[in-house]
C-alpha cells in the first residue's frame, strides 16, 4: 500500500479523506465482525471525558463502542490492525511523529445517533496525535445522514467545512488536536472504527 499521499496531506493541510482505502471485501468482513460483536451485546454506551470525569451525555454523543483488542480480534480486524501498524511506522519515518501506540474502537450509531462538535484531544492529556476513522457502511446513500462534518481550518469551528459520507472502506485521517468535527444525525445504523495514534 502506498501511504505517501496520506503523509503529504497530514503535513499540509493536516487532514485527508480516502474513499476506497480498504478494499470492499475486506471492509465488509470487518463490518461483519463488528455486527457479530454488537449482536453479542459487547458494546457499551460511549462517554464524554475520561477517568473520573467520564460521563454518559446523550445530548453530546449517542454512539456505542467496543475497544479493539488483538487477542479477541477476528481475521479482518487483525488485518486492519496490521494495516494501522504499517501506517504508524510509515508516519513516524516520514513525519517524525514518534507515535508509539494505537487505540481504536468500533462505533455504532443507532438511527438518530450523532456526536456534537469536538476535538479529539482530552483536556488534560495531549497524547492523541492523529485520528483515523474507517467507515463500514455498505450501500450508504445520500439522505442516510451520518456525515462527518470537519472544519478545515485548524482550531476553527465556524468557517469552511467539508462533509464526508461514511461509506464502506473510506478512511479519514486528521491531526487530532487541530480539527473540530462532528457526526451529523444518522438516519440508519452507522458503523465505523475510530482510533488514535498516540505518544
Ligand atoms: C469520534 C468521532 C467521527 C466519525 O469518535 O471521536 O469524532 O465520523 N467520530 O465517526
Ligand atoms: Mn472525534
Amino acid at each position: 500500500m502506498n501511504f505517501d499521499p496520506l503523509l503529504d496531506a497530514l503535513a499540509d493541510p493536516g487532514w485527508i479523506a480516502v474513499p476506497g482505502f480498504l478494499p470492499a471485501d475486506l471492509a465488509r468482513s470487518v463490518a461483519a465482525e463488528c455486527a457479530v460483536r454488537w449482536g453479542e451485546g459487547e458494546f457499551q454506551r460511549a462517554g464524554v471525558g475520561r477517568g473520573a470525569a467520564l460521563a454518559i451525555r446523550e445530548d453530546i454523543r449517542r454512539d456505542h463502542v467496543l475497544w479493539l483488542d488483538r487477542l479477541n480480534a477476528g481475521r479482518a480486524q487483525t488485518t486492519w490492525l496490521d494495516t494501522i501498524e504499517d501506517l504508524r511506522v510509515v508516519m513516524n519515518r516520514g513525519l517524525y511523529l514518534g507515535l508509539n501506540e494505537y487505540e481504536g474502537h468500533f462505533a455504532i450509531y443507532p438511527a438518530g445517533g450523532f456526536y456534537k462538535a469536538h476535538l479529539d484531544r482530552h483536556e488534560n492529556t495531549q497524547s492523541r496525535i492523529i485520528t483515523a476513522i474507517l467507515y463500514l457502511n455498505d450501500g450508504w446513500q445520500p439522505g442516510d445522514g451520518g456525515e462527518l462534518k470537519i472544519w478545515t481550518t485548524p482550531g476553527d469551528k465556524d468557517g469552511a467545512f467539508e462533509l464526508i459520507e461514511p461509506r464502506l472502506g473510506t478512511l479519514v485521517l486528521f491531526r487530532a488536536g487541530d480539527f473540530w468535527h462532528e457526526v451529523l444525525p444518522a438516519n440508519k445504523t452507522r458503523m465505523s472504527i475510530t482510533g488514535w495514534f498516540r505518544v
